[in-house]
């Protein structure tokens, strides 16, 4: 961990996530201050990849970082939408039986 350059307030300190403005810097400053090892609680703490692209920009560069890390980034990244489908048998009223009245 200690080997990575110290870019934070540098001009050649790159943006990796530009829909949220993290930059390496960001993300190495988060995972050194508290001792991050995960990129899901990096993700959390710097909102890297919860922009409005949903990490689909910046996530191959966050993984490649995360690996560079020795991080497992599997599933970190995965979306998760605010909405799930829902069963039309509940919107409709049931029997005791659990069948659909029919009307
Ligand atoms: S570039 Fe990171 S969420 Fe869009």
């Amino acid at each position: 961990m200690g080997q990575d350059a110290d870019l934070s307030g540098s001009d050649r300190d790159p943006v990796v996530c530009r829909c949220e403005a993290v930059r390496v810097g960001d993300l190495l400053g988060a995972r050194d201050a508290w001792a991050i090892d995960s990129l899901r609680q990096l993700k959390l703490l710097t909102r890297a990849g919860m922009g409005i692209c949903q990490g689909r920009v910046c996530g191959p560069l966050l993984e490649a970082l995360a690996r560079g890390w020795g991080w497992d980034p599997t599933g970190a990244l995965a979306s998760r939408p605010p909405a799930r489908p829902w069963p039309m048998q509940l919107a409709r009223g049931t029997d005791e039986g659990g069948r659909a009245d029919e009307r």
